[in-house]
């Protein structure tokens, strides 16, 4: 395990992050109807969650000497709301996981502040997952 896998782990959730930012703005422009408005909403209070998690990372892969990407990862844009709604819980898993994975990485490099927070960044993202799944429930 070195910390240049490390770095490229984090860049690939930095990555993912940024894509998640634009996800959410997108969707919540093109979330129309009245449901369409309750998601404009929830799509909106998810964002700086997200921009938080976005700006960790870069100071945790610039910390480790690493240059933090700013590319966004790219996305599906279904049309209808039920689409978007299984978009994002399927990506807010895929994060639950890759942070889970990258703080095991952490962990073993002895960086222990970065393992906490990289698991309390997965706890958020379960709990966006648990969100969007209940929501998912009543469409
Ligand atoms: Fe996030
Ligand atoms: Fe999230």
């Amino acid at each position: 395990m070195t910390k240049e896998q490390l770095i490229n782990g984090l860049n690939e959730d930095l990555a993912a992050e940024w894509g998640t930012i634009m996800r959410y703005t997108y969707q919540s422009s093109r979330a129309l109807g009245l449901r369409g408005a309750e998601l404009r909403d929830i799509f909106e209070q998810e964002i700086p969650d997200e921009l938080g998690h976005a700006k960790y990372l870069t100071d945790a892969i610039a910390d480790l000497g690493g240059d933090p990407t700013t590319q966004p990862k790219t996305f599906d844009k279904p049309e209808d709301l039920k689409g978007m709604v299984e978009l994002d819980l399927k990506m807010e898993l895929n994060d639950v996981e890759n942070y889970s994975r990258h703080a095991k990485l952490a962990e073993d490099l002895g960086m222990t502040a970065l393992k906490v927070k990289l698991e309390e960044m997965a706890a958020d993202e379960s709990e966006h997952a648990r969100d969007l799944r209940r929501i998912l429930r009543g469409m």
